[in-house]
């Protein structure tokens, strides 16, 4: 076989392995870039999805529903990966808790700083829980990557920002 048929072939033969591979969510690999290691590029459109929290203002410890949603029917969600970061930031913050067999939590960096699709069915909504850090960190923003197939996906979604507004009332410690 010549280079070119080579290479093809090798394309051919990996390529449904790749898909197969992170369409189980899986996607560390993923944690800082929050792209997909799919061998397409990122669509650079507003994406047709809306990342909503229940609360904008957090408390030490709250704990706030974030709501990924497709817009339009010819863009379910098959994919995602959702954190919490500052601006211009790779860290992920606070830690998810999720229910049901759509969402799994993912360990970046510290555990459960992220959640990420159990199979490539076709969603229109997913709901997690996001609980919140006890410090104040300023300019924190939901972010989301959602995969509505093997070529086409946006990396950038940008949800509400998220305020601390103190340690509250329910975390006294009695001396
Ligand atoms: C988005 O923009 C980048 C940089 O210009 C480009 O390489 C990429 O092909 C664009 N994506 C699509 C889907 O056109
Ligand atoms: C939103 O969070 C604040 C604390 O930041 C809390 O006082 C308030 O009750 C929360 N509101 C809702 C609707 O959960
Ligand atoms: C989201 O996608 C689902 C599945 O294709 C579709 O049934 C639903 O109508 C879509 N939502 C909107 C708002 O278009
Ligand atoms: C991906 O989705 C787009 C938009 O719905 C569609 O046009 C395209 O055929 C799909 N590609 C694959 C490989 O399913
Ligand atoms: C949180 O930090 C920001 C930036 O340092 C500051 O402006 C704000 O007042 C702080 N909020 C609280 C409740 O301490």
């Amino acid at each position: 076989m010549n280079p070119l048929s080579q290479f093809v072939v090798a394309l051919l033969v990996l390529f449904p392995l790749q898909v197969a591979a992170y369409s189980n969510g899986k996607v560390e690999a993923s944690c800082v870039t929050m792209v997909p290691n799919h061998p397409y590029p990122i669509q650079n459109s507003s994406a047709p999805y809306t990342l909503t929290a229940s609360n904008t203002t957090y408390q030490s410890g709250d704990k706030i529903t974030v709501t990924l949603t497709n817009t339009t029917e010819e863009y379910p969600i098959e994919g995602f990966m959702i954190q919490v970061r500052q601006q211009n930031s790779n860290t992920p913050l606070g830690s998810f808790t999720v229910s049901g067999s759509e969402v799994q939590t993912l360990t970046c960096t510290t555990a459960a700083s992220a959640v990420s699709h159990t199979s490539d069915l076709a969603k229109s909504i997913v709901q997690v829980t996001w609980i919140a850090p006890k410090e104040n960190i300023s300019d924190i923003y939901l972010r989301a990557t959602v995969v509505r197939n093997g070529s086409i996906f946006w990396t950038n979604l940008v949800g509400p920002k998220l305020t601390y507004v103190g340690s509250g009332g329910s975390h006294l410690t009695v001396r």
